[in-house]
């Protein structure tokens, strides 16, 4: 069985779904509250976050100077903070959040029902 699937949005931009976890589940076990966990896929770095409410995907690099943001943390306010300058950027919306001047995250769709989990890149 194929773990990704390819499907084109109304805007014509095309969206392939890869299959992170077989179930909800497995991935709320694999990721504590505030985790933030990085994946390859497709040559791109892909960190995955869980808060209490929800799971948030977005483009592993930071928007600033590119450092990794899985090596930085999630504020109680539902915000990643890069480790290297400490921006803030929005797991919500991807706005950055200290009022520097500086790109929003990249932030991909996540979704889950019987077939699995799924990071649509
Ligand atoms: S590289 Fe992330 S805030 Fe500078």
């Amino acid at each position: 069985m194929p773990n990704s699937l390819t499907f084109q949005t109304s805007s014509m931009a095309s969206i392939t779904w890869h299959k992170l976890y077989p179930s909800v589940a497995e991935a709320e076990t694999d990721l504590k509250p505030r985790m933030i966990k990085r994946f390859v896929i497709e040559d791109l770095k892909v960190a995955l976050v869980r808060t209490e409410s929800s799971f948030y995907a977005f483009r592993e690099a930071c928007p600033h100077l590119g450092e990794s943001l899985h090596k930085g943390l999630v504020n109680a306010w539902d915000e990643v903070v890069c480790p290297l300058h400490f921006y803030r950027f929005s797991l919500r919306t991807g706005e950055e959040q200290s009022g520097k001047n500086c790109s929003d995250l990249t932030q991909y769709l996540v979704k889950y029902d019987e077939k699995g989990f799924f990071v649509g890149v």
